[in-house]
């Protein structure tokens, strides 16, 4: 929910930077797989010479994700997921029907699924903030005001297509970015040597049981081995077998029982040597991580990317 809310409340987008929208989806297809579960098939057809865009990768990913998750809640009995990208061009006509976009080359991100689909009425109100059929606790109704605030901000715009009983499609249309050359090798370069190292075993403390969930599939899915735990007490417990092996140790800091600035004092009296990540949901910076520690924060809202870019970093060169 943090995260959702930062990100609809943000003006500007971050890190705008060239990205290959098909090297998105892939490198989040495993993860993506595991969130949807194994009653859901999931196919991807990703069109060939599909252009970049230029885009904070952050939140294509969070597109992505939103999207996905909402297919997965219209299928409770499983069914069946698509994702494909296309190149698209963007006529007179086409914008008309598009408030926003202007003719031009497009990215299309499409995601397909054979769920419960929607009447017209939810239709119209699905971009709507906190709209949602979903039963309290479950929805909170920003997945769509998010995702129509990222596109609108890009430039870009969506479609819909969907009808009771007959799924839904979600069509995203980005601005194609035209990638000179040095600009995408600028760009490919560090996704390339930044392949998982694997192996690593990394100690994960998050209350909030969904964003322990992401972080932990997410971390999984880049190779390393998670211990996750809901409270401070619970990870310490396990760090006290010296047999239990961890290369790091990542927190969120507001949790109700133990913080986790006391968390890391007391890890660092059980493992002195520990890097420790702590991840902050508020928009300041918290006061008191100490770098001379080993100590490093990185804020909340955090895509896949910057979390597992972070994590390398740590694991190579320290905190
Ligand atoms: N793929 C889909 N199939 C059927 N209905 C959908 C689909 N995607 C969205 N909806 C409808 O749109 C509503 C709003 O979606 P949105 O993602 O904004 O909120 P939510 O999923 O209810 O809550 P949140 O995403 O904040 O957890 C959903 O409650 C659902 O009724
Ligand atoms: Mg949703």
């Amino acid at each position: 929910l943090t995260r959702q809310l930062l990100a609809y409340s943000r003006k500007q987008v971050l890190s705008p930077r060239l990205w290959s929208l098909n090297d998105i989806v892939r490198e989040m297809e495993s993860l993506l797989r595991r969130l949807i579960g194994e009653a859901v098939t999931v196919e991807t057809d990703l069109g060939a010479y599909v252009g970049h865009v230029r885009a904070d990768r952050g939140q294509v990913e969070q597109i992505l994700m939103n999207l996905v998750v909402n297919a997965r809640d219209a299928m409770p009995g499983g069914g069946r997921l698509s994702v494909a990208t296309a190149n698209v061009e963007a006529d007179a006509a086409f914008c008309a029907a598009h408030p926003g976009m202007s003719p031009g080359s497009y990215v299309l991100m499409s995601v397909k699924d054979s769920g419960t689909g929607m009447s017209a009425e939810v239709r119209s109100k699905l971009f709507e903030p906190f709209f949602t059929t979903k039963e309290v606790g479950k929805g909170t109704g920003l997945g769509l005001a998010v995702v129509y605030g990222i596109v609108h901000q890009s430039g870009g715009g969506i479609d819909v297509d969907s009808a009771p009983g007959k799924g839904a499609v979600f069509n995203i249309y980005l601005p194609r970015a035209e990638s000179s050359q040095e600009e995408s090798e600028g760009v490919l370069r560090p996704e390339k040597d930044s392949q998982p190292v694997g192996g690593e075993s990394i100690l994960l403390v998050e209350d909030e049981d969904s964003v322990r969930r992401f972080t932990a599939q997410a971390l999984e899915s880049q190779g390393y081995r998670v211990l996750a735990f809901p409270s401070g007490r619970e990870a310490l417990a396990a760090l006290d077998d010296p047999s239990v092996r961890v290369h790091l140790a990542i927190s969120d800091i507001v949790m109700p029982d133990m913080g986790g600035k006391e968390l890391a004092e007391r890890i660092r009296s059980l493992r002195p040597r520990l890097p420790m990540l702590f991840i902050s949901g508020y928009a300041d910076q918290p006061e008191g991580y100490d770098p001379l520690k080993g100590e490093s924060l990185l804020q909340k809202p955090f895509g896949l990317s910057e979390l597992t870019k972070r994590v390398r970093r740590i694991l190579r060169v320290g905190a």
